[in-house]
């Protein structure tokens, strides 16, 4: 993961030498051992020499790849590559003897056991990655003996326990990957000693404790990605020093506030993702002055006041950010910077005129007359004022029900449920509407790494087991940060909310493809009923059937049914940009009128229940005063996203 290409190296082995010399013994036996163990024969027959000149397995881009440094009177396998094909069981013993090995990658297998400490003699290694891989137990204190690092990935694994301290030796260091590795409990002061640090990836592990200041003091950091943890804010300033950062990710914090100000001389972002850090105060005008910046997402935090009029000049910002905060003012085409694919400045309180090109409701492209606080297109969007519940909302014609096949096309179900159609493709901010107008759903986030990706919708074609309705389970609405469906003009009472769900996107394989863990939230009526879910883990496997049920009142004409990604799960297994929230299908009933007397046609069964966890961060506590989003049809030009969310690159 994340390895420097190393194709010089591969010079050794084309080195000039008259006689070549033969390789070490030892290390000819241990390389045919470690081929058996991991069952490589078939792909790797190694019957001679295995420093031969021009093996074929030598190159940079053989796999398995062995190469060698033959610049002494004996060969010394240096390299070795095991990348990607599903070697399983522990690391064997063997690989210990090979101790001048500087390149060791063993990523994306399904390894398990833990690392031996005899990790120890390989003290000559400068790349080492063990990403993607089913590796359990203590990360061993002895990889603070590799101190000739350059690389280390240990990303998407199970391990226990805290990181080393000893981790700080390695002051060579220039790229750490330890994204949801498992890895909880604070993170050592000693790390502070990385000082050549460029990438961090840290996300998705439960370290506690404070945001670490000493990341700020990492001059050469470009790429620092720390959301899904249970780390506390504020934000230090110090990380206002981090003048080469071109890619931050921090979300999620608990703590105290933070504030913006210290992105003042952050001139190198390209990508900047604040979300949900309870970040206070005002949008600095500033920001529109960072050159290079091109998606901003400061959504979920606590800012008040404008959006400044100095927004309008940034000059390469083409997705941002805004909702859930507190802004207010005017939202006028003076603060619309005019490269804007995508905003969202949904759950705040602006207000303002504003022509411009929107896509909602069942229309395509607008130009339309917004006042946000008086949205006049049509059910859809004065429902969507309910929820600020300061507006007492009811309705001539209430209906008690409604029913979503997301992603997918109309439905009847084996119980004889119509499930509508929801098959609109939409952009990296929408707000559609049912062609019936029984509800609305809003789509928010951009899938970084391929925003031309899969239209916030999946599908497969593969049987969904555990249900007679296959069918409903074959295409589900996907969302990278957050996605919202709202029950609209419906009668005050107690609803049961049931919620399907298949993962049809991870693989439940016995192969590298198997490990990606889906994690999300899911608020109802603002309460959170499910924390930290992970459809593979509940539904015992990909592509079977869940349904969640939920009870839940409605007394302004609006039922919020909010999935939203708290930062957790994998990024990257099996592809780019698998994370965030999935649903394939939601069927709300009402069950009883508020005076209580029970709905004849409903079924009463509970199978779930609310969990009453009043949820800490912003979005949550906010009233609801406005909702606006904008997608401009505009192509993405290709290939402008160099940055990636793979930890398989490389
Ligand atoms: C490996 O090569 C040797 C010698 O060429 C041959 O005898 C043997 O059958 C091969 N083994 C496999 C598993 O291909
Ligand atoms: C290895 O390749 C080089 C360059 O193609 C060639 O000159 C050399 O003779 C080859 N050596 C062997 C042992 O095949
Ligand atoms: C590793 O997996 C193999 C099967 O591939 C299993 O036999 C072995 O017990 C596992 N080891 C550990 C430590 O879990
Ligand atoms: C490994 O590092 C520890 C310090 O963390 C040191 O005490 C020990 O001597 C080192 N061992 C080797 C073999 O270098
Ligand atoms: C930005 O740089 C200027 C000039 O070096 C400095 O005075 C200011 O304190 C810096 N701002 C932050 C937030 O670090
Ligand atoms: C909303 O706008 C419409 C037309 O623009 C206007 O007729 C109506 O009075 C407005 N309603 C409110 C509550 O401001
Ligand atoms: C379902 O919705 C899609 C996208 O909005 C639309 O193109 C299609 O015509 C609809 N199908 C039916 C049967 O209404
Ligand atoms: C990973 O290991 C666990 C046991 O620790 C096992 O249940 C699971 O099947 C393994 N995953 C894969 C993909 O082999
Ligand atoms: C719904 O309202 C009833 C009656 O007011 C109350 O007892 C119940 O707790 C409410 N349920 C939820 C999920 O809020």
């Amino acid at each position: 993961m994340g390895l420097l290409s190393l194709s010089f190296f591969g010079l050794w082995i084309l080195g000039i030498v008259a006689a070549q010399p033969k390789t070490e013994p030892r290390e000819v036996d241990a390389i045919n051992k470690i081929i058996d163990h991991w069952n490589l024969r078939s792909k790797l027959n190694l019957s001679v020499d295995p420093c031969i000149q021009n093996a074929t397995w030598a190159p940079d881009t053989a796999n398995p790849r062995i190469a060698c440094d033959c610049s002494n009177t004996v060969c010394h396998i240096t390299h070795l590559k095991i990348y990607a094909l599903d070697v399983s069981g522990e690391i064997p013993q063997e690989l210990f003897v090979l101790t001048e090995l500087m390149d060791l990658n063993l990523g994306q297998n399904v390894i398990n056991g833990s690392i031996p400490p005899d990790i120890r003699q390989l003290s000559k290694m400068k790349y080492l990655s063990l990403g993607i891989n089913n590796i359990t137990g203590l990360v061993p204190v002895e990889l603070g003996n590799l101190t000739k690092l350059l690389s280390l990935s240990l990303s998407s694994n199970n391990f226990q326990g805290t990181l080393p301290p000893q981790l700080g030796n390695l002051i060579s260091l220039t790229q750490l990957y330890i994204d949801s590795s498992g890895l909880s409990g604070p993170i050592p002061a000693e790390l502070s000693n990385l000082k050549l640090l460029q990438i961090l990836w840290a996300s998705d592990n439960r370290f506690t404790g404070k945001l670490p200041e000493f990341l700020g003091t990492f001059a050469d950091l470009k790429d620092l990605r720390l959301q899904g943890t249970s780390l506390e804010g504020p934000i230090p300033s110090s990380y206002g020093a981090l003048t080469k950062l071109e890619d931050l990710r921090i979300g999620d914090l608990t703590g105290d506030d933070s504030s913006l100000a210290f992105l003042e001389n952050l001139t190198s972002l390209y990508i900047l993702s604040l979300r949900n850090c309870r970040i206070a105060g005002t949008l600095p005008e500033q920001l529109s002055t960072l050159p290079n910046l091109k998606i901003m997402d400061l959504s979920f935090n606590k800012l008040t006041g404008p959006i400044p009029t100095s927004f309008k000049k940034f000059s390469s910002l083409q997705y941002l950010y805004l909702g859930s905060n507190n802004l207010n003012g005017d939202l006028t085409p003076d603060v619309i910077s005019s490269n804007l694919i995508a905003l969202d400045v949904s759950f705040n309180s602006l207000s303002g005129n504003l022509l411009l090109h929107r896509k909602d409701l069942s229309t395509n492209v607008v130009g339309t007359s917004i006042n946000d606080n008086n949205l006049s297109n049509g059910k859809a969007s004065s429902m969507l004022q309910c929820l600020q519940g300061n507006t007492k909302c009811s309705t001539k014609f209430p209906s008690t029900s409604f029913s979503v096949n997301c992603g997918g096309k109309k439905l009847s179900s084996a119980d004889g449920i119509q499930y509508d159609n929801d098959s609109e493709l939409l952009g990296a901010a929408s707000l559609y509407s049912s062609s019936n107008s029984q509800w609305s759903l809003s789509s928010m986030g951009v899938y970084i790494s391929n925003p031309n990706g899969p239209r916030y919708i999946t599908q497969t074609d593969s049987q969904i087991t555990n249900t007679l309705d296959s069918e409903l389970y074959k295409t589900a609405r996907i969302a990278p940060s957050s996605l919202r469906y709202y029950g609209l003009g419906l009668d005050s009472g107690k609803y049961e909310v049931k919620l399907h769900f298949a993962e049809i996107q991870m693989d439940d394989s016995h192969s590298w493809k198997g490990l990606g863990r889906r994690v999300f939230d899911v608020y109802i009526q603002g309460e959170k009923v499910l924390e930290d879910f992970n459809i593979i883990n509940v539904a015992g496997g990909s592509k079977k059937a869940l349904i969640k049920s939920f009870e839940a009142n409605v007394t302004n004409t609006v039922m919020d049914i909010h999935f939203y990604w708290a930062g957790k799960g994998t990024c990257c297994i099996p592809f780019q940009s698998t994370f965030g929230p999935l649903v394939s299908a939601i069927h709300v009933t009402q069950v009883s009128n508020l005076d209580g007397s029970s709905n004849s046609k409903s079924n009463k069964k509970r199978v779930g229940r609310i969990l009453g966890i009043t949820i800490g961060c912003a979005a949550g506590l906010l009233i609801i005063s406005s909702i606006f989003y904008l997608w401009r049809a505009k192509k993405e030009p290709k290939h402008t996203l160099v940055h990636t969310d793979s930890p398989t690159k490389g």
